[in-house]
């Protein structure tokens, strides 16, 4: 037997996270739900409040089932909004959603990989990323293209759970995580691989002042981090200064 655990490379690891996003996509808005006990509505609702209030395009990265790009057109009728994600089977779902929606004009959902995105420089207002970062192993890559196609002056927004500062909190969450996530995202998604790689890739992200950090070392300015509910998940946002021309 191998003693030695395999270290995944990047290609390895964005085709298990496309693998498992596209098996676990008919139940994710559900297990979201249950397992975040709706604290997930919320904490989009707070992301949307941050958006520039003179936006009028903004690109949602990670979109997935589109839950983010629909409450940035529900609740900002000015706003045209693109979902992009590498995940069909997730756009899928996202596209059902919003076919009978009023607003569905201004939403649109393309295939693409955050890592080369299929728009030019400077193309938006706004950029957001909600519980996608993660997901990415190159995150400074990924932040980088999301400075390039936000016009100077705009604002990345970027969601994120992480492992909670306090002691207290940090056990309950750890132990959340470990234990229970597992077996309800297992049980109820038949896919207990994926329901043990969530937990491993939220307790191994980046401490918030770590991601500021990656935020401000991509070109962004007046970086900002606010804590949501205990601080297990955070909204951290940037202004870009000179975008494109950066990089
Ligand atoms: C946890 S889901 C978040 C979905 C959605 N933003 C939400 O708020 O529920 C993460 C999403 O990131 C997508 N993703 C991961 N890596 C990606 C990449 N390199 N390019 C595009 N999408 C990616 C996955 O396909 C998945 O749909």
């Amino acid at each position: 037997m191998n003693r030695f655990k395999h270290r995944m490379n990047e290609k390895e690891i964005k085709n298990r996270v496309r693998k498992m996003f596209g098996a676990i996509s008919p139940r994710y808005d559900l297990l979201n739900r249950i397992m975040s006990m709706r604290r997930d509505v919320y904490w989009r609702r707070e992301i949307v409040k941050h958006l520039p209030v003179d936006s009028r395009t903004v690109l949602d990265i990670a979109t997935g089932t589109g839950d983010l790009a629909i409450e940035i057109a529900r609740r900002s009728p000015e706003i045209s909004v693109y979902g992009i994600d590498f995940v069909p089977e997730m756009l899928n779902i996202a596209r059902q959603k919003t076919k009978n929606l009023d607003y569905k004009r201004r939403i649109e959902y393309l295939l693409n990989d955050a890592m080369h995105l299929s728009f030019a420089d400077d193309s938006f207002d706004a950029v957001t990323i909600a519980f996608g970062i993660r997901n990415i192993p190159d995150r400074l890559g990924a932040i980088k293209e999301m400075v390039r196609v936000v016009r100077p002056g705009g604002k990345i927004l970027v969601l994120e759970m992480t492992y909670p500062g306090s002691t207290g909190m940090r056990r309950f969450f750890k132990l959340y995580l470990n234990r229970i996530m597992p077996w309800i995202g297992g049980l109820i998604s038949c896919n207990f691989k994926a329901y043990r790689y969530l937990p491993d890739s939220i307790l191994g992200f980046l401490h918030p002042d770590e991601l500021s950090s990656l935020m401000t070392k991509a070109g962004m300015e007046h970086v900002c981090a606010y804590p949501l509910t205990f601080g297990i998940t955070y909204i951290h946002e940037g202004i870009v200064m000179n975008g494109s021309s950066l990089h």
